[in-house]
């Protein structure tokens, strides 16, 4: 397995993006800092050294209604991990973030290259807070690894379980587990509870129950009605 590693880079998932017409899959883009780290929407993403920020150039053979499935499981894979080092209560929110005590901890952007009918690359870009200091202004909303635990550990030992994990799981994918996938995320996601979305549109609350096979969201609204989410944040206050 290919790992190109820095000390400093603008953002691992850009360089991954650049690189992945001519990479193989399985190449891990990983540093220590990144300058211009950014999450979905392009919102600023804060990498300082002491987090785990990395990226995965994948090419699966498959369509893109497909690439949802690899966001699942690199939440799934990030679940086990935190798990691994006694991190417990590791929750997803959908359709991206991992929380515990309902403060983000993980981050997961995927981005992909593709057709209608064919994905050229997808660039599995993860970002956790491992020893990293925490902002003040972000500490009623983020926690990390090392504040959960209150010690530090190793970001080499996250990184290898992770990748550990990710592999095992994009195994699952490619043999078309997509229903164990979905399974698993269900059980480890935060589900049966009230929430707001917010989208472009405006807000809607309800209880989110589950999700499709497509990865929508589905919320049951107060007059029982259900509607499916396919793109907006999920606030749970
Ligand atoms: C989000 O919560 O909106 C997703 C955050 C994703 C952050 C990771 S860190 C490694 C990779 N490189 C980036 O610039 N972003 C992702």
């Amino acid at each position: 397995r290919k790992v190109i590693y820095f000390q400093e880079i603008e953002s691992t998932n850009e360089y991954a993006k650049k690189i992945a017409p001519h990479e193989d899959e399985g190449t891990i883009i990983t540093a220590d800092v990144q300058k211009r780290g950014y999450g979905r929407k392009f919102r600023t993403w804060m990498s300082p050294k002491g987090g785990l920020w990395m990226s995965v150039i994948l090419k699966p053979k498959t369509t893109p209604e497909h690439i949802v499935k690899i966001v699942f499981l690199g939440a799934i894979a990030v679940v086990e991990t935190l798990e691994r080092f006694g991190v417990e209560a590791a929750k997803i929110k959908w359709p991206n973030d991992v929380l515990v005590n309902e403060k983000k901890i993980c981050g997961i952007l995927a981005e992909g290259s593709f057709s209608e009918r064919e994905v050229y690359y997808v660039i599995l870009g993860i970002g956790i807070n491992v020893n990293n200091p925490i902002p003040e202004e972000l500490l009623s909303t983020s926690t990390s690894i090392s504040k959960v635990l209150g010690v530090e550990i190793p970001i080499e030992d996250v990184f290898k379980i992770l990748v550990e994990r990710l592999e095992y799981w994009y195994k699952e994918f490619l043999h078309g587990k997509d229903e164990k996938i979905l399974q698993k995320w269900k059980e480890k996601a935060i589900l049966n509870r009230e929430v707001r979305v917010i989208r472009e549109e405006g807000e809607i609350r309800g209880k989110a129950v589950d999700i499709d096979e497509l990865g929508a969201l589905i919320l049951e609204l107060e007059d029982g009605r259900k509607e499916k989410v396919l793109y907006g944040d999920v606030s749970l206050r």
